[in-house]
């Protein structure tokens, strides 16, 4: 390789400390899926049976997953890549990987045009609660108020959306942007440097008053963390008729809710990890840094986010109420909560809802904003790198798009749960399979282990090459077949929709919507990766010489 093949290190971004680059990455992880999905998932899919296939999941999925995204990433990232069509060209010379890449851009782009779109509901939730609007009001219709159910503000039935919802996406989107064009360590970095210790904090409040929460008719806040943390029932994820009768799903819905947490939680499988990791330098360590990504995100989602929600819905609302609260939409975290804080007296007055809707949406919204900061550095990334645009040009590119495809998502039922599906959840899972076979078999298993240990501060246990080379491919494989066979076809036909239940019109027409969205994204991404090829912007690595493919 010649020298000017590649943009040398120091004219590329990078993070500005290590400890600057550990929460950055920490906020990557740690999001509404640790405080929000997390606890919905765990208690609509198995609880205790749930979390023996997700610690299962983690091991054998999430952190060798993690390894292999930040080699990738950092390997990319020597080589002037950013995102994904890049990094997969420099670990093998065939053409067409670079369009598979493409899904690497598009999916994080995809989420994080719902995503934006929830976080904006935890800003405005947070403001409600600290200027007492949310006091003494019903949580259930305030929440419906907010987003404008069905009386939206265009005033058609089955458009939604609400001005107040609105605004609040409105700032949202525009900090959210704002940070991205100031860049790496002046933007994202400090962020993260502000946002995890007040998220810390927050969380760490939250939970001690939980579990010292007095006991409701004898329930106490230990029965609610004994729903989930009592492994007993884990027969259920082999025994089908037992998890029916235990917990209405067949044992493959929790093993691939179990997995489809774990992805979501630590963001692998959408390409969000590689561009993070493409800035760090070619011989700093990626094996323990990355195990430090999974260890915060893990503390944050078992411990603070387990002993949140759900333990705090069970003292007040039994285990009724936190059924009902995980299994609607969202109801858990903007309904089931308020209702809970104003339950709960503090400093004198009557009802808590003030200081702990703050410090709860207050906690979703920063969790929120360090996640969708990188979500959306790939899309970022791939227009400076790829088409020479400036950060703030790429940020006005990148928030243009969500602007305009996040207006289906307000307007429009089902559209969101669409999106959320197939790129939130089944994506992932492709995008990893695609990633585990280039990096293990296609670049080689030998020259993926070296390529995680260039530099590193650990040894990874050698046990782990094996399930990283044989394991994950073959279980990522089997849930594509078992999606492939049982899913598959109820959802392509629009039979049922992707919770399992049957469609409403309008829900198949925001279904139709999300796809049309989703494969014109899509098409464009492989367009573009189509031109930037032309233009030579991946010719560098067509000049790979052997001894740097090792
Ligand atoms: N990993 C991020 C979350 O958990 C996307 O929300």
């Amino acid at each position: 390789m010649t020298t000017t093949d590649y943009a040398p290190p120091e004219e590329r971004e990078r993070w500005g400390s290590r400890i600057g680059l550990i929460l950055a990455m920490a906020g990557n992880a740690v999001g509404l899926g640790n405080f929000l999905r997390f606890p919905n998932q765990a208690a609509q899919n198995g609880q205790g049976a749930f979390m023996v296939a997700y610690f299962i999941s983690l091991l054998l999925l999430g952190i060798p997953l993690m390894w292999m995204e930040w080699g990738i990433g950092r390997r990319g990232g020597h080589f002037g890549f950013s995102t994904c069509p890049g990094m997969f060209q420099s670990l093998t010379r065939a053409k067409w990987v670079k369009f598979a890449g493409a899904i690497g851009v598009v999916m994080p782009l995809l989420i994080v045009i719902y995503y934006v779109y929830i976080e904006s509901w935890t800003l405005g939730y947070a403001v409600q609660s600290a200027t007492g609007v949310l006091t003494g009001d019903d949580p259930a219709a305030h929440f419906k108020r907010y987003l404008g159910d069905g009386g939206g503000f265009l005033g058609f039935e089955s458009l939604q959306g609400s001005w107040e919802a609105y605004g609040f996406f409105g700032i949202t989107i525009a900090v959210n942007l704002w940070v991205l064009s100031r860049g790496l360590s002046k933007g994202i970095e400090v962020i993260a440097k502000i946002g995890m210790p007040i998220l810390l904090l927050c969380a760490v409040a939250l939970v001690a008053r939980v579990l010292s929460l007095p006991d409701v008719d004898g329930r106490t806040a230990l029965d609610g963390l004994a729903i989930y943390w009592d492994p007993s029932q884990w027969k259920a994820l082999f025994d089908n008729a037992l998890a029916e009768d235990l917990f209405g799903r067949t044992s493959a819905i929790i093993w691939l809710a179990a997995a489809g947490q774990i992805f979501f939680t630590l963001s692998v499988g959408s390409g969000a990890i590689n561009t993070y990791a493409s800035y760090v330098k070619r011989d700093e360590d990626v094996a323990l840094t990355g195990l430090a990504t999974v260890s915060t995100n893990e503390f944050c989602e078992v411990i603070l986010g387990g002993t949140l929600a759900i333990p705090a819905a069970y003292v007040f609302t039994g285990m009724s109420g936190v059924m009902e609260g995980s299994g609607s939409n969202m109801g858990l975290a903007f309904i089931t909560m308020p209702d809970v804080f104003e339950q709960i007296p503090l400093f004198g007055q009557a009802s808590g809802v003030a200081i702990l809707g703050t410090l709860w949406f207050g906690l979703l919204f920063v969790a929120g904003i360090t996640s969708s900061l990188a979500l959306s550095q790939p899309t970022m990334a791939f227009f400076q790198d790829t088409m020479g645009l400036t950060r703030r040009k790429s940020a006005m590119v990148v928030g243009a798009i969500i602007l305009i495809f996040v207006q289906p998502v307000i307007l429009m039922e089902g559209v969101l749960d669409e999106i959320d599906y197939w790129a939130g959840t089944f994506g992932l899972v492709f995008f990893s399979t695609i990633e585990v076979i280039l990096f293990m078999w296609v670049f080689g298993a030998g020259n993926a282990w070296k390529e995680i240990h260039l530099g590193s501060d650990i040894r990874i246990p050698r046990i782990f090459k094996f399930i990283m080379t044989w394991v994950t491919p073959i279980v990522l494989l089997l849930m594509l077949y078992t999606w492939g066979k049982d899913v598959a076809l109820e959802v392509l036909q629009f039979r049922d929709n992707p919770n399992g239940d049957p469609y409403t019109e309008a829900g198949k027409v925001g279904a139709y919507v999300g796809r049309t969205l989703m494969i014109t994204l899509f098409a464009f991404f492989v367009v573009m990766v189509g031109v930037a090829a032309r233009r030579g912007r991946f010719k560098r690595v067509e000049h790979l010489q052997p001894e740097d493919s090792a």
